[in-house]
């Protein structure tokens, strides 16, 4: 099979595609024939080790893939060959074939679209976990969503529509925020240009917001923390920005605030059968077209690097997909 393989923690530019043995399934994995897998930004950080674990070398990234079931190892019964299924990995969906552990996997109803499905679980699991587990984002209260427009953020901005609150949504550019609105975001701040606290006093005025999603971090963090709402909760999802900020911790005190943290990994470890039940919520939206993930761009396998190329210089919208053929 191809595979779009990191042999050095160099980067992008240094991924080739080469081919590589198809692997066998063990017991309790599954191996997928990929139809389709999403780009994330944290693919860009493991193939710089930069990332939170790190993958054994040489290995393919890419966390999310949709696909048909190729072969089940011994013990799995969740699913059969010939079944289109999502799956979320590790590693490796940057290939024509690729394994998952069973308890990964999930089937998805007839008729589903396999690339809208590739793009949808990583991003929307991880900001339903976030807006639902972790903020108790409540009907009629008003989301920020930062980098509102990225792969995390847009999903945060449709799934905080879906649970009936007002979203004003942050992003770089006019064109971002046009996307962010057709996906329903009510406002818009482009904070490139606009003061971010001063857009916030003009759009939520001197209560606040009631819950931050924030992917980006940098200097947007405190700005952000600063406008909350009384009892207001932050949720800590990434720092795209580059830097890990620091809050000084009178605020959260002052506000009654929370400051929260987001490991979407973490909680399928430690949570899996509310992880799997979430992960069962967002495929009965996607099947009802209550979501629709925002798929700006497909690149085959061996333009793969483009691909990645594309998130990390800030220049997506919504989702990338690498289409293996
Ligand atoms: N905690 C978890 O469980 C979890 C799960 C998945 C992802 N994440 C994290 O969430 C973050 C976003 O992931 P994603 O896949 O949604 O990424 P993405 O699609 O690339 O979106 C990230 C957004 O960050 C903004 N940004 C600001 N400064 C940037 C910079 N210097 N370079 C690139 N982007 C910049 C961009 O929006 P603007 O141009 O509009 O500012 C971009 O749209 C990452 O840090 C990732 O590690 C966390």
């Amino acid at each position: 099979m191809k595979s779009l393989l990191c042999r050095t923690l160099t980067g992008i530019d240094d991924l080739t595609v080469e081919e590589v043995a198809t692997p066998k399934p063990g017991a309790g994995e599954v191996l997928i024939d990929v139809a389709a897998a999403g780009v994330n930004f944290p693919d860009v950080l493991l193939v710089q080790g930069k990332y939170q674990f790190k993958a054994p070398l040489p290995f393919a990234a890419g966390f999310e893939l949709a696909g048909t079931v190729r072969e089940v190892g011994e013990g799995v019964t969740t699913v059969k060959p010939g079944e289109r299924v999502l799956a979320i990995v590790t590693h490796g969906a940057f290939a024509q074939q690729c394994l998952a552990r069973a308890d990964r996997v999930m089937p998805l109803p007839a008729g589903a679209d396999l690339e809208l499905a590739a793009g949808m679980m990583f991003t929307y699991a991880t900001s339903y976990h976030a807006l639902k587990d972790r903020g108790q984002l409540a009907k009629g209260e008003t989301l920020l969503v930062l980098g509102a427009a990225g792969g995390v953020g847009l999903a945060a901005v449709e799934l905080g529509k879906l649970m009936g609150a007002r979203v004003i949504a942050a992003a770089s550019t006019p064109e971002k925020l046009a996307v962010c609105r057709e996906h329903g975001a009510d406002e818009t701040i482009e904070y490139t240009k606009e003061d971010l606290r001063e857009a916030l006093k003009r759009i939520a005025g001197a209560k606040g917001v009631d819950v931050v999603y924030d992917p980006v971090g940098g200097a947007y963090s405190e700005a952000a923390f600063r406008s909350l709402a009384w009892r207001g909760r932050h949720l800590v999802v990434g720092f795209t920005a580059g830097d890990i900020p620091k809050l000084p911790l009178n605020l959260p005190l002052l506000k009654g605030a929370s400051l929260v943290g987001v490991f979407l990994g973490a909680f399928m470890e430690k949570e899996p059968i509310a992880a799997r039940d979430n992960g069962r919520q967002l495929i009965e939206w996607l099947a009802a077209g209550k979501i629709r993930p925002h798929i700006s761009n497909r690149y085959p396998l061996e333009r793969g690097t483009e691909a990645l190329r594309e998130v990390a210089e800030r220049r997506a919208r919504g989702k990338v997909l690498v289409i293996p053929g």
